[in-house]
């Protein structure tokens, strides 16, 4: 199998399960014992708290462990609404975020609270002016992506957090996507929160963090025994916070093969607008992350392209994994302004690291086949308007 999914998952590097394995074996011991097992371990978390501030321009304390993404995401949003009981607050939000930002807001407007959810342009992008004009005196809260999962778009986040800051409103960026591929240091960024998942860099699944600058006002959303400063109660998932450090050490070593990546995914993309009739690129080129390719080929459906695509030893989506089983279209393709046929037609390939020269020419030999062969199954292919 090729696998070009790599925005949904990548697979775990064999190197850090390594660095993980004393951790589920001789080093078990929980990091609040007093013990040597309990210190060994609790060193091991301190150093790896070290490591994944480092990667991000933070300081150690600012690191809180989570279960990944979602829970950073939702700790973020609730958290600093929890913090001020009892009155209606405001928090602005774009149009594209990922459900686990989507769904909270959601949840937050159902506790009597206000959500503005700023568009985007075609490419994807919001603008920061319109951000500012969204902001009400009781505006307590910005959360925008710093890059999309479903069409790679990168948002202005340094500009939106400065705005932000100059009118006294936190500043949350979901940087799940984009840390490995593009730069994300949090004092460039201008954020006060920042979601990390482990499990898109190569690390385990079920760990992450949020970056919480110091001083930010922010209660618990899961209260125990204090772990974490008290932010985040549970006994800490040492293994997965070992292999999430090492996957961010790694992750900035090989900063540069985001180079080749791109250029792959470039070739990529050519090729597939070269060789398919009716085929558009979702999301600009300029503001982009450099793994992704988001097309839709009209006329067909996404789910079928998947699937024979799969038939063919190629792994890749529509949507996004977690959308991808409902068959309503992605929120994120309609946002950008394709009409819902269009974007049904939608195929995500999100390269990797394991993604070689000669995986991207197989796509480009067998996809056009594909799309070919499901388009004469097609009647709207058939009745196609050519005006
Ligand atoms: C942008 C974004 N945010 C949040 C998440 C959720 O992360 P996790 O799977 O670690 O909960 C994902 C995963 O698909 C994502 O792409």
């Amino acid at each position: 199998m090729i696998y070009l999914d790599h925005a949904a998952t990548t697979p775990m590097r064999p190197e850090i399960l390594e660095v993980m394995r004393p951790y589920f074996l001789e080093r078990f011991g929980n990091p609040s014992s007093l013990h040597a097992y309990g210190l060994e371990a609790r060193k091991a978390i301190e150093d790896a708290r070290e490591q994944i501030a480092h990667a991000i321009g933070a300081t150690p304390p600012e690191i809180v462990f989570t279960s990944g993404g979602t829970e950073s995401d939702n700790m973020a949003l609730r958290g600093v609404l929890r913090a001020r009981s009892g009155e209606s607050d405001h928090i602005i939000t774009s149009a594209i975020e990922h459900p686990a930002v989507l769904e909270t807001c959601k949840f937050i407007e159902q506790l009597g609270h206000q959500v503005t959810y700023v568009p985007v342009d075609d490419d994807g992008r919001i603008n920061p002016g319109e951000v500012e004009e969204a902001i009400r005196d009781n505006t307590r809260l910005i959360s925008i992506m710093h890059a999309n999962n479903e069409i790679g778009s990168i948002q202005p986040i340094a500009e939106v957090g400065a705005i932000a800051a100059s009118h006294g409103v936190y500043m949350h960026t979901d940087a799940v996507q984009s840390v490995g591929k593009i730069p994300v240091d949090v004092t460039a960024l201008n954020v006060d929160m920042l979601s990390i998942s482990s499990h898109k860099i190569y690390g385990p699944k079920g760990v992450g963090c949020l970056y919480l600058r110091k001083g930010t006002k922010l209660k618990p959303l899961i209260f125990g025994g204090g772990h974490e400063r008290g932010l985040r109660s549970g006994t800490e998932n040492v293994s997965g916070i070992i292999g999430f450090s090492e996957a961010m050490r790694l992750a900035t070593e090989d900063f540069a093969d985001n180079v080749r990546i791109q250029r792959l995914r470039d070739e990529l993309i050519d090729a597939v607008l070269r060789d398919i009739p009716y085929t558009r690129l979702n999301g600009g080129k300029e503001y982009r992350l450099p793994n992704n390719a988001n097309f839709s080929f009209s006329y067909i459906e996404g789910e079928s392209l998947v699937l024979r695509l799969s038939a063919k030893g190629i792994a890749g989506s529509t949507g996004s994994a977690c959308s991808s089983k409902k068959l309503e279209p992605s929120h994120v393709l309609l946002a950008i302004g394709l009409d819902p046929v269009d974007a049904h037609g939608s195929l995500r390939l999100t390269l990797g690291r394991d993604t070689s020269e000669a995986d991207v020419q197989y796509v480009n030999e067998v996809l056009p086949e594909i799309v070919d062969q499901l388009r004469q199954m097609s009647p709207l292919y058939a009745y196609r308007d050519e005006g």
